[in-house]
């Protein structure tokens, strides 16, 4: 039997296998880049405050390199994201010191999109074009933010129908994280329901997947999937890693992961992988939130400052072993 040696190869008739990169990372980790993945994020590259930090200026120069990067390596490239409540600049909810109207900030989120999702027009394969408006808390729907308290629940609908206008042939979604929770995935799942009962050009669910060795539970995942794609819709997995701490986990005296931890981690994505390939007619990518343990976001979160180890590939670009196991799988 053939010898396959990259995972994105390994998957390639599953689903495209991706990974988030930045300024720093695409240089530093572009080995692997190369030879694993076949598509792309920018992990802040493209969000509103990265290129859009004043009314009248865009700034493309990152972003620009980071699209030129994919495009020499011939991968793919998804966006992220379009309307969110983060690292989204402030101005635009502002109008003379005041909170802007309505119709005000429908223009100036209109344009936005208009201008973004126009620049790589046939170049970005998907958009997340909403993130993260579903509340975690159980007795709320969405979460509060600044689009919501101008805009009422209206905003999300219209970023759908921009997007589709700039980019037709774009596959849209909506993005959220603890989309395996079960209380969060109704919610998400009845947002959903009702923009496609309406006709909105929503077209996928990004499932971040920011897991850890013990949460959440394979029966969560497979329920959030089934679930999702009852809509007739597309999954993909966007913002993958694993942590090697439970959620509560607060511990700051590890240098390195204990061996307990890395067999847990082991078996864990050998158990995810096997999830996805049994959903793969519904799943469009998967994509990790990082390359290599050298850098992830999660050495800042939820502990600033400390270490962890979420992803396959180990601080020195070499693949873990659960690599070759999850390849010798079909
Ligand atoms: O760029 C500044 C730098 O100039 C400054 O010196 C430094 C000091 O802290 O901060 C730098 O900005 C940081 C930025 O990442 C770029 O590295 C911000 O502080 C930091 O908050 C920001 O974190 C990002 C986070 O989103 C912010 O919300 C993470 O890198 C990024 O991985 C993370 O990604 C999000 C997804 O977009 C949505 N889903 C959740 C996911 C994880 O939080």
């Amino acid at each position: 039997t053939k010898q396959l040696t990259s995972l994105y190869q390994h998957f390639e008739k599953d689903f495209k296998m991706g990974a988030a990169i930045n300024q720093r990372t695409m240089y530093s980790s572009e080995e692997v880049i190369k030879k694993h993945f076949n598509s792309l994020t920018a992990e802040n590259e493209m969000k509103f405050e990265s290129v859009h930090p004043n009314e009248n200026e865009y700034t493309f120069e990152i972003s620009d390199k980071i699209v030129a990067f994919a495009e020499k390596h011939q991968k793919a490239m998804r966006g992220h994201t379009l309307i969110w409540h983060n690292q989204t600049s402030d101005w635009i909810f502002e109008q003379s010191g005041r909170l802007v109207d309505p119709e005000t900030l429908l223009k100036r989120m209109k344009d936005h999109i208009d201008t973004v999702v126009g620049r790589y027009k046939g170049k970005i394969y998907s958009w997340d074009v909403v993130n993260e408006v579903i509340a975690d808390e159980a007795d709320k729907f969405y979460r509060d933010s600044k689009w919501f308290q101008v805009l009422g629940e209206s905003f999300i609908e219209k970023a759908f129908e921009y997007t589709h206008l700039a980019d037709p042939n774009a596959t849209l979604l909506y993005n959220d994280y603890n989309e395996s929770n079960p209380g969060k995935r109704d919610k998400i799942y009845q947002l959903i329901r009702q923009l496609k009962d309406k006709g909105v050009p929503v077209h996928g669910v990004g499932m971040q997947a920011h897991w850890n060795i013990y949460d959440p539970s394979l029966d969560n995942i497979r329920k959030a999937i089934e679930k999702y794609a009852s809509l007739g819709i597309e999954v993909q997995i966007t913002e993958m890693d694993v942590s090697m701490f439970a959620f509560d986990d607060k511990r700051t005296d590890l240098t390195e992961p204990t061996e307990e931890m890395k067999a847990l981690q082991m078996e864990r994505y050998l158990q995810f992988f096997e999830v996805f390939k049994e959903y793969k007619k519904h799943i469009g990518a998967v994509t990790f939130w990082g390359v290599a343990d050298d850098y992830t976001w999660l050495n800042d979160f939820p502990v600033k400052g400390r270490k962890n180890w979420p992803f396959l590939f180990d601080e020195n670009q070499q693949p873990k072993e659960v690599l070759k196991k999850i390849m010798s799988n079909r």
